[in-house]
């Protein structure tokens, strides 16, 4: 049996970017309906970064999601900065007035899934076959099958996909019209959970000979970490031994005083490193957003900020649009949100190549020098903390 439903916005994807979009265009009364392959459970569990930038935080609240950030977040001043005994604090506060929370993207995702219940919206999860079609005409149409099995074609005004990178919506745009520029790192992340409270009170971000390691935390109990290993790497290849002796290793304990506590880890992967651009942003009516048009490495934690960036600048756009036939702001989201994105996407960049292990000894000498630079001096550490902190929206 087919099923035809009508909607202002079809939205491919109930990630972050998706969810948020809906909420968004909700609260100015646009009608939306989310499609997503995954189920609910899966994208409500899935681990992602955990830092959210000011401008982040200042949109969640503005838009009735911010009680249990202002609860559960942790406001952090600054970074740790380190290379085998030296660590440095880069406190963002004072160098730029801005700083940023520690709040799990898997904590983001429930307070939207939360809110869209609250509200009844119409997101439809486990579907399969996704495609769209017509995106240069005035009705656009994403079709898929159900989890019953029954085909579905949503007709829509506007298609957006916020469906990552391996949804079908950032190949919609034709070849001809699309440009796409990609950087594959020659090294990944082991990642860790563990169930142990951080042995740090803000980040640490350590160069090491022996690779880099990464301090991170998720609430007073539970700490993530993260080293860097080969591409390629299986995870179950780091026992719990080995991944706490390395971390020890790479992020000094001892020195100074400093202890690394270990604790059980409750879950590990292996996340490779890449950065993607594609542009535009915008191809008739399919609009673009997060992960669909941009991937960026992890370090600096930039993936779901510069996704909710996006959205923050898509929402208004679409309701001008679809609410008063104003086109003003549609044609400018691709160019615009693709100053944010390169910004990004080079400090993303920068942050990587600064402290991961190449192999080349010559990169060592530079990358040495580059953290003495941004750890001691002033305009250096300005650089990094206001790219960390996040620049304002509408950037
Ligand atoms: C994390 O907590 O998962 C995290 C934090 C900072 C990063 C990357 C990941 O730069």
């Amino acid at each position: 049996m087919a099923a035809t439903l009508r909607t202002q916005v079809a939205v491919v994807g109930a990630g972050p970017a998706g969810m948020l979009l809906a909420h968004l265009l909700d609260g100015e009364g646009i009608d939306c309906i989310v499609v997503e392959t995954r189920s609910e459970a899966y994208v409500a569990a899935r681990i992602r970064a955990g830092i959210l930038e000011n401008s982040t935080v200042d949109l969640l609240r503005s838009v009735g999601l911010g009680s249990r950030l202002d609860a559960e977040g942790h406001p952090h001043r600054g970074i740790y900065l380190q290379w085998p005994h030296e660590r440095h604090h880069i406190n963002f506060a004072s160098l730029v007035d801005r700083h940023v929370w520690v709040y799990g993207q898997t904590q983001v995702q429930r307070d939207l899934i939360e809110a869209s219940r609250a509200a009844g919206r119409r997101v439809i999860y486990e579907v399969s076959d996704t495609a769209i079609h017509d995106i240069e005409s005035d009705q656009p149409a994403v079709t898929f099958t159900d989890m019953d099995g029954r085909q579905v074609r949503i007709e829509a005004g506007v298609v957006v996909g916020c469906d990552g990178s391996f949804g079908p919506c950032r190949a919609a745009v034709p070849e001809r019209a699309r440009e796409v520029w990609t950087r594959v790192y020659p090294y990944s992340w082991l990642g860790v959970l563990a169930d142990v409270p951080p042995s740090t009170d803000e980040l640490i971000y350590a160069w090491h000979p022996d690779g880099f390691a990464l301090h991170s935390m998720r609430s007073p109990t539970v700490s993530r970490l993260y080293l860097q290993v080969p591409n390629g790497t299986d995870a179950s290849s780091w026992s719990d031994d080995r991944i706490w002796a390395a971390l020890a290793a790479r992020l000094g304990h001892g020195q100074d005083g400093w202890e690394l506590y270990p604790g059980p880890i409750a879950e590990k992967s292996v996340l490779p490193m890449h950065s993607y651009v594609q542009s535009p942003m915008r191809y008739g009516n399919l609009f673009l957003a997060g992960d669909a048009a941009h991937i960026v490495p992890p370090t600096g934690a930039k993936g779901l900020n510069l996704a909710v960036a996006d959205v923050a600048l898509l929402a208004p756009a679409l309701v001008a649009l679809l609410a008063k036939h104003d086109t003003a702001l549609a044609d400018a989201y691709s160019d615009t949100a693709l100053r944010r994105v390169w910004r990004c996407t080079h400090f993303s960049w920068w942050m990587t190549t600064m402290l991961h292990q190449s192999g080349d000894p010559f990169d060592t000498q530079l990358q040495l020098s580059q953290l003495r630079w941004v750890a001691t001096s002033t305009a250096g550490a300005t650089g990094l903390a206001e790219n960390y902190a996040g620049l304002p929206l509408g950037f």
